[in-house]
């Protein structure tokens, strides 16, 4: 009786940790709402550039690129995520991968580059946010 109080007592110990170190892990630093933020700053410009149609071929690619380097920073801002999480982080830098090689320098074209993007950003939302 004595022991199996103490194997529930240790159990509910052991659960209490590992809550605990999992909190303490996502919220250890900002980086990861940081990249997150970065990468909506340089959508949102080329979102509205496209809206407005008022479509930069210099700013276009300085956005792609700015988005594309802070995508590479996902790994490294949620070390230790399960595999279909770096699955999902992989598509979008394939996506992103395309989007600065495609060069887009119209609206149109830009708006073509951008869908890839943003499905990738969604499809990682809609599993792990
Ligand atoms: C591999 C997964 C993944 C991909 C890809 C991804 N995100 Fe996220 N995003 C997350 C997770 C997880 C959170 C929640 C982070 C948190 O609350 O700490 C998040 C949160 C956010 C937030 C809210 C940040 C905050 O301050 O709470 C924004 C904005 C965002 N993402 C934008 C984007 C954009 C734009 C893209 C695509 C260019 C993108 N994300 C791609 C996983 C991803």
């Amino acid at each position: 009786m004595r022991s199996a109080l103490l194997i529930a007592l240790g159990l509910a110990i052991g659960i209490l940790g590992t809550a605990f170190a999992i909190s303490a892990l996502h919220q250890r630093t900002p980086l990861p709402k940081a990249v997150m933020t970065v990468m909506a700053y340089h959508m949102s410009q080329l979102e509205h550039s496209v809206k407005a149609q008022q479509c930069d071929a210099a700013a276009i690619r300085t956005n792609l690129e700015r988005l594309q380097s802070a995508a590479l920073d996902i790994p490294g801002a949620f070390k230790g995520a399960e595999d279909p999480f770096m699955q999902a982080s992989n598509q979008l830098q394939g996506a992103l991968k395309d989007a600065v090689a495609a060069a887009p320098t119209a609206c149109p074209a830009l708006a073509t580059a951008l869908q890839p993007v943003d499905n990738a950003c969604d499809n990682c939302h809609k599993r792990f946010r």
